[in-house]
């Protein structure tokens, strides 16, 4: 207990004398130029070389003579035969009707709101036509260019198609910037980021100092960097009146933006889609039922579930398509039911009879159909592989020779995410298996047909019970539209929603944003690191404020861990790693404890896709490989273990061929890698760390020191292990019984000689899980688990005494004497 108190005095000694040195600690984290790390986390979004003028009328020379030179380049390219013909093509998008009308717009205000329909040229478009006519007025050196994306993979594919339109590699004119990847250059002048990227970079320079224009791409979506991002640019035009913002969104809702900017002028391209055909489950039954109930095509699969559904239907040999017209009749008079009725109605769920559903329609469409490629949105990745599994065992979806069978969804790789946009081969039926991204930020260009199953799996909050939850969802009207549309783009197409009308009609008009359903611990400590003052008032001036609850929730947590002191102040250690908050604690901790290089491992494992690969047809074997580095009870060792061969095998240039082995991704490990560097580099500079790693590490083979740290870090993410005879159950405070997903290297054990699992993510799917866990003795509980010491010290002492003999080994046999002469003391004052 002294010892950790004496380790909470040195932070706060320590890193306040380290802030008063420089000015600020984010700006000390944040723009470090020295850096031995590639991925950089800290350098300006736009790179070019500080003209080396000697006055500013040298200054503007240079500029003027870069300006010239891309001018020059451009009008070559757009003179060249390809440049002609890629000019025609962007011709023909709707966008570039209103190339001049923008412009104009944007020239007389400061802030533009844009909507359009999805693949009208929004996101390729407008930031070129901004880019062009800067480099036209020969002014394109000093124009720098922001467009932020949602996700990653739009970023990158969006910015790979401009640089292609414009006739350059990527990372001339126009690169990207994600987390831990990037392709830009000195010339670039036009930067597709993600949003969390540009609030990243807010954290280092508020002002945006350089940017000309900031486009906020997909604001329909409402995401939660979006909505924040809002609120910090709200109050940032006064301060850069040179600066212009654009706004663009798929949907018509954009008056509400544009209030919110004080009536800033809408501009609304016209769209243009071929006529869709649409039908809905009634009229897809009517189509497929009798050829259902007679050639009996569906399978016990889908029975099975129908039976599950109704639980009140008796169970006699009814064929499943009675079922589903039950199910629809009872839906189409859904107005005269009850309201308890109608919610569990909305309850009823169209993807299971939806699977074999979706295969008939599919089959129909193979069958007798003119060409079109197919887009199928299912609820998420386990539908979808599901669904990939069972189709590719299907004698007519299942074949190469008549189907191109894809999958699109956010954590899918670039080689993956090319094939989605290419034309199959003659004969050949390309079917992409979709999550919601292909709704509105990835446009496949030949689409004919869309399947739409109505629901989305959406994350959720729930403030009485703190905790996330992740559940299929019906989407809004305005959803089922854009996917509607999707069908309609090259020739007139049809659609299948797989729900009957009337739930359609129940649909809300928008989805809730997010900042209204998800936790608020992350979006607070920015708000915080930002110096944007109180919480809850920041909060109030978004344009839909979260629940108070919410609010007090996300506080409540910042304290607990030590982020926000008392008064709501951030706390030196608060500042400490502003964004990735999980285990920040268990790094500086690590660090003191010398057992640094294993913690660096799990935090930077933490914050990438998780490199423990489970591919459908062969989860047996990548389960066995995994279980090669279970055996200490913990997903977090298991990863430290998994990171050290590979590392071991990289250097012997066998690093590929050690993930392929282990079923490891090798771009996660490789990322891992990436912020292992950055994150010691953050602890250099705040004097955790010094250059002699030796030392770091003198203690980082002991597991249980480890396991402790880890804890530090994890808490208040913990619950009891709890034995019956043949196994264990998990439970939580807020939540009763918990369970561990199917990856976990404790999912698999049969008992946990540990009374407690830390775990770093929890989340509702059904029923909670966890994902990755350690398990942990008591004593570490106690003096590791963060306010634990402060409640009943007597219970907590005793149990302490029982559990003295944990720490025998060196480093902590410091830590136990300390220990044990504190609770001598203790118990003899008593
Ligand atoms: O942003 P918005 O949905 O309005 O459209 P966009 O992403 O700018 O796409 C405009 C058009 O560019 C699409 O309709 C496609 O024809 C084409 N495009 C493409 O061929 N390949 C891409 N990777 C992206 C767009
Ligand atoms: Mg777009």
């Amino acid at each position: 207990i002294t010892l950790l108190r004496r380790v909470d005095a040195y932070f706060e000694e320590h890193l306040t004398r380290k802030s008063k040195m420089k000015e600020s600690f984010s700006d000390v984290s944040f723009t470090r130029s020295s850096s031995n790390s590639s991925i950089g986390t800290d350098e300006g979004l736009f790179e070019h070389p500080e003209p080396l003028a000697s006055s500013k009328a040298v200054g503007e020379k240079i500029l003027r003579r870069r300006s010239l030179q891309m001018h020059d380049q451009q009008q070559a390219w757009q003179e060249s035969p390809e440049g002609r013909r890629m000019l025609e093509f962007r011709r023909s998008l709707p966008a570039y009707k209103e190339k001049e009308a923008i412009l104009s717009l944007l020239s007389r205000n400061q802030v533009v709101v844009i909507s359009g329909e999805t693949g009208c040229g929004k996101t390729t478009q407008i930031p070129q036509f901004i880019l062009e006519s800067e480099i036209e007025s020969v002014r394109g050196a000093a124009c720098n260019i922001i467009c932020t994306q949602p996700r990653r993979i739009s970023a990158m594919s969006v910015s790979e198609r401009v640089a292609y339109e414009r006739g350059e590699k990527l990372g001339e004119s126009v690169g990207y910037k994600v987390r831990l990847e990037g392709m830009k250059g000195r010339d670039t002048h036009l930067l597709f980021c993600t949003t969390g990227i540009l609030l990243r970079r807010l954290l280092a320079d508020r002002n945006l100092t350089g940017v000309t224009h900031v486009i906020v791409d997909e604001i329909h979506e409402r995401g939660m960097n979006e909505d924040f991002l809002l609120i910090v640019l709200k109050d940032l035009l006064p301060h850069r009146p040179e600066m212009k913002l654009i706004l663009m969104s798929a949907t018509l809702d954009s008056e509400l933006f544009s209030s919110y900017f004080n009536g800033a002028p809408v501009m609304n391209i016209p769209g243009f889609t071929y006529p869709v055909r649409t039908h809905f489950l009634e009229d897809i039954l009517e189509m497929t039922g009798y050829r259902l109930t007679t050639s009996n095509q569906i399978d016990d699969y889908g029975q099975e579930r129908m039976w599950k559904m109704n639980k009140q239907v008796p169970r006699k040999r009814k064929s499943q398509i009675a079922y589903v017209v039950e199910d629809a009749i009872r839906a189409a008079d859904f107005k005269d039911y009850s309201p308890q009725t109608q919610e569990s109605l909305l309850c009823w769920n169209p993807d299971c009879i939806g699977f074999s559903l979706i295969e008939y329609i599919l089959c129909m469409i193979c069958e007798n159909e003119r060409p079109g490629a197919v887009l199928v949105f299912m609820t998420g990745w386990d539908d979808i592989s599901t669904l990939k599994e069972k189709f590719l065992a299907h004698p007519v979806l299942g074949d190469p020779n008549r189907v191109l069978l894809l999958t699109c969804h956010g954590s899918m790789g670039s080689s993956e995410q090319r094939l989605i946009f290419e034309e199959p081969k003659d004969g050949v039926r390309k079917i992409v298996l979709a999550t919601n991204i292909a709704e509105t930020s990835i446009t496949i260009n030949d689409v004919v047909f869309v399947l739409d199953c109505g629901k989305a799996k959406e994350t959720s909050y729930d403030a009485l019970n703190n905790t996330p939850c992740l559940l299929p969802t019906w989407i809004s009207k305005v959803s089922a539209q854009q996917r509607r549309g999707r069908a309609g783009r090259v020739q007139p197409g049809v659609c299948y929603h797989i729900y009957p009308r009337c739930v359609y009609d129940a649909f809300a008009e928008y989805q809730l944003p997010e900042i209204l359903r998800t936790p608020l611990q992350s979006l607070c400590l920015q708000i915080k690191s930002l110096r944007l003052g109180s919480i809850p008032e920041f909060l109030s001036r978004a344009l839909q404020s979260p629940e108070i609850l919410a609010v007090q929730n996300a506080i409540e947590y910042l304290k607990i861990i030590g982020a926000l002191d008392e008064n709501e102040n951030l706390t030196t250690l608060g500042r400490f790693f502003p964004l990735s908050l999980s285990l920040s604690l268990s790094l500086i901790l690590g660090a003191i404890f010398n057992c640094l290089d294993p913690i660096l491992t799990v935090a930077a494992g933490l914050s990438v896709r998780d490199p423990f690969l489970t591919p459908l047809d062969k989860k047996d074997l990548a389960e066995a490989a995994k279980s090669q580095f279970a055996g200490a009870y913990s997903d977090h060792l298991a990863l430290i273990k998994a990171y050290e061969g590979w590392k071991d095998a990289e250097l012997d240039m066998g690093g590929c061929e050690y993930c392929w082995k282990n079923f490891l991704s090798a771009q996660s490990m490789k990322a891992i890698d990436a912020l292992r560097r950055e994150f010691r580099c953050l602890l250099k500079d705040i004097g955790l760390v010094d250059s002699n790693t030796a030392n770091c590490n003198l203690w980082s083979c002991d597991v249980n020191l480890i396991r402790a740290v880890i804890c530090y870090g994890l808490y208040p993410g913990i619950c009891a292990v709890v034995h019956n005879e043949k196994s264990f159950s998990l439970k939580t405070m807020e939540d009763g019984q918990v369970l561990l997903y199917s990856n976990s290297v404790n999912a698999r054990e049969t008992r946990i000689p540990y009374p407690w699992l830390l775990f770093n993510e929890k989340i509702k799917v059904n029923s909670v899980f966890l994902r990755d866990s350690t398990a942990v003795p008591d004593a570490v509980v106690l003096l590791f688990g963060g306010n634990l010491l402060k409640g009943d010290a007597d219970g907590h002492l005793k149990m302490l005494g029982g559990y003295l003999e944990f720490f025998m080994e060196p480093p902590v046999a410091d830590l136990y004497q300390c220990v044990k002469r504190e609770l001598d003391d203790l118990i003899q004052r008593k």
